[in-house]
């Protein structure tokens, strides 16, 4: 994986107490990604991570066709100018160690959270909740009432990290999305 400078930043070794968990918390930074470089950083990083953790959850090939569809950079440069969709990148020091993207949902009043994800050096430490309380406040500021998510059901890291930050599950919900694969999700919300 190439994010050399993401290793100085590996958990210490008192990391994992409240105290250093809130360290780490306070020095990420969430901005968003409004250029071609930031996009491409994302891409690499969503490679890395997907590559990591969802084996075991769908296959390879699944996995590969996926990343393809959804992290191309045509496809984030069209989520941006086109989808009405937004990057938040979560930094430390300046290095990318997390993002999500969101936008409107086609069920009114909602906003879809699309992608949550953390570098794996930089987990259990507060960024995530840090990106979806940005999310969250966009979604406030922006009249929406409620936030949405889809994560696969053998998620079961994903699905505990959403229950800890407030989601709950609404039901499952498949997708034919061509290729021969399928998303077998759970549907997921926050009222806000
Ligand atoms: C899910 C993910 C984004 C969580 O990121 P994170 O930065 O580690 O999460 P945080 O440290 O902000 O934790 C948020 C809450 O979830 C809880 N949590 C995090 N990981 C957890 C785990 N493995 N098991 C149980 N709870 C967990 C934390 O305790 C925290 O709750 P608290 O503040 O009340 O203690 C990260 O594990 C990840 O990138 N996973 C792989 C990609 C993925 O599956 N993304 C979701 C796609 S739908």
């Amino acid at each position: 994986m190439s994010y050399p400078s993401s290793r100085a930043l590996r958990r210490s070794p008192d990391a994992g107490t409240s105290a250093s968990s809130r360290f780490v918390r306070d020095e990420v930074c969430i901005q968003p990604a409004t250029e071609d470089g930031q996009l491409s950083e994302i891409q690499e990083l969503a490679h890395a991570i997907w590559r990591e953790h969802y084996p075991g959850i769908i296959s390879p090939e699944q996995i590969e066709y996926m990343l393809q569809a959804g992290y191309n950079l045509d496809a984030l440069r069209r989520d941006l100018t086109q989808e009405q969709i937004r990057y938040d990148r979560a930094l430390i020091d300046g290095t990318l160690v997390g993002f999500s993207a969101y936008g409107p949902d086609s069920d009114a009043g909602a906003l879809m959270l699309h992608k949550l994800y953390v570098d794996t050096a930089q987990r259990g430490r507060g960024c995530a909740r840090k990106l979806v309380e940005a999310t969250s406040e966009y979604a406030r500021t922006h009249s929406f009432d409620r936030i949405v998510l889809r994560v696969n059901k053998g998620n079961h890291i994903a699905i505990a990290a959403y229950e800890r930050l407030g989601f709950t599950k609404r039901g499952p919900i498949v997708s034919d999305i061509g290729g021969g694969f399928c998303m077998d999700d759970y549907l997921m919300q926050l009222d806000l």
